[in-house]
């Protein structure tokens, strides 16, 4: 249950089929030297959420203005509902747009800003009045139509935003990190509320973040960026629990990075040397590449006793440092300098004080990646 302003059940339209196919093949953006996007191939599914995820210069904003078309590509071809829409200018293209920088006209009131999407269509003024009403009772703002932008705060400034871009009902949305000024509560609620709308207008999004915890929350599916190509796709819980790379791994989260070698790959699964740490059964997505390692993430390493059977070994604490919610502690295992994070409710449960002290991991929450770093 979300307590958030906008519910389903409050949506016309509810329970529409889905729709808004985007397509980008082979697409590419150079501004000079710079290669900002790199032959780009990327489907958003009717009504798919899909989040492009990546560090800041990844070309992830200009993934976007090239499906808006707010910018040429240099080549390739970018398709909506399965057709070119490489020569149509922006408001042809019938996609609804937030940008951080998209700004409202700060003279025109919040149901004015609305109504000029309309404008801009030609809808006639009697409909457009009420259309606009509509949009922004959708995103809570019933009642706040008559107020400029700056008798707005910054989240609800966004809603008029997104209002806007949803009243001409578009094929699709794009979402270049609407949220990025806004604070951590007003976003997380803004994120659920973003997420309601999309289930129930059956709209297909294309999301931008450079936010993992933002991708994990909102995204059907992550598209993970680096220098222009898309460096790992596939559901939240497939790139967090499956990075192919120690660049992904790391990205998304915390990691433990140990180098290993392997022994034995068989489908899903393989044996690695880890050194100081013995040998493991890990998962196998099959990355390839020249140095490898295994990636476990610090919540999923467990103090345990010596006589549990399973993957581990003797360990020395370093440090505990108490995070709130959780508690981080560094060991030394094996050689290797190791991170275990544990909730601060289960604090220390596995830890028997008159035991030597030992960490293990279940081998199914143990990746074989390569090491690119
Ligand atoms: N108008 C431009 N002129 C030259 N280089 C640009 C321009 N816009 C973006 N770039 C470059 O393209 C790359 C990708 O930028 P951008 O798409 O904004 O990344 P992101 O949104 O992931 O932070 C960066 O190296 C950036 O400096
Ligand atoms: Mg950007």
């Amino acid at each position: 249950m979300t307590a958030s302003v906008i519910s389903a059940e409050s949506i016309p339209g509810t329970g529409r089929a889905a729709r808004g196919a985007i397509e980008l093949r082979q697409v590419s953006k150079h501004y000079g030297d710079v290669v900002a996007v790199d032959e780009l191939d990327l489907t958003v599914q009717p009504g798919e959420f899909v989040t492009l995820l990546g560090p800041s210069g990844s070309g992830k904003t200009t993934t976007m203005m090239m499906v808006a078309g707010f910018e040429d590509h240099s080549a390739g071809t970018v398709l909506i509902d399965g057709k070119p829409v490489d020569s149509l200018p922006p408001r042809d293209r019938n996609l609804g747009v937030v940008f951080q920088n998209y700004a409202l006209f700060p003279h025109m009131s919040a149901l004015e800003n609305v109504e000029f999407a309309l404008r801009m269509r030609k809808v006639p003024r009697e409909e457009r009045r009420q259309r606009a009403e509509e949009a922004l009772d959708r995103v809570g703002l019933g009642k706040m139509g008559g107020r400029k932008p700056r008798q707005l705060s910054g989240g609800q400034q966004q809603r008029v935003a997104l209002a806007r871009a949803l009243v001409f009902n578009p094929a699709a949305l794009l979402l270049d990190e609407p949220m990025a000024a806004l604070d951590k509560r007003l976003r997380e609620q803004m994120q659920e509320e973003i997420k309601t709308l999309q289930k129930g207008l059956g709209i297909s999004v294309l999301f931008v973040t450079h936010d993992q915890d933002e991708a994990m929350a909102m995204s059907d599916r992550i598209v993970v960026m680096r220098d222009g190509k898309i460096v790992q796709s596939g559901a939240p819980e497939e790139v967090y629990n499956h990075p192919l790379t120690d660049w992904v791994a790391s990205f998304l989260g915390d990691t433990n990075l140990i180098p290993c070698t392997i022994v034995e790959r068989n489908g899903e699964e393989a044996v690695v040397d880890l050194g100081g740490l013995g040998l493991a059964k890990v998962r196998d997505r099959g990355a390839s590449g020249e140095n490898y390692a295994v990636s476990i993430r610090p919540e999923h390493l467990k103090f345990r006793t010596r006589a549990s059977a399973g993957n581990g070994c003797a360990a020395t604490l370093v440090s505990s440092t108490n995070l709130g919610a959780t508690v981080r502690h560094r060991l030394t295992a094996g050689g290797h300098e190791l991170q275990l994070r544990e909730l601060s409710s289960d604090r220390g449960a596995g830890i028997r004080p008159d035991e030597e002290l030992w960490v293990g991991w279940d081998a199914d929450k143990a990746q074989l990646l390569v090491l690119e770093s």
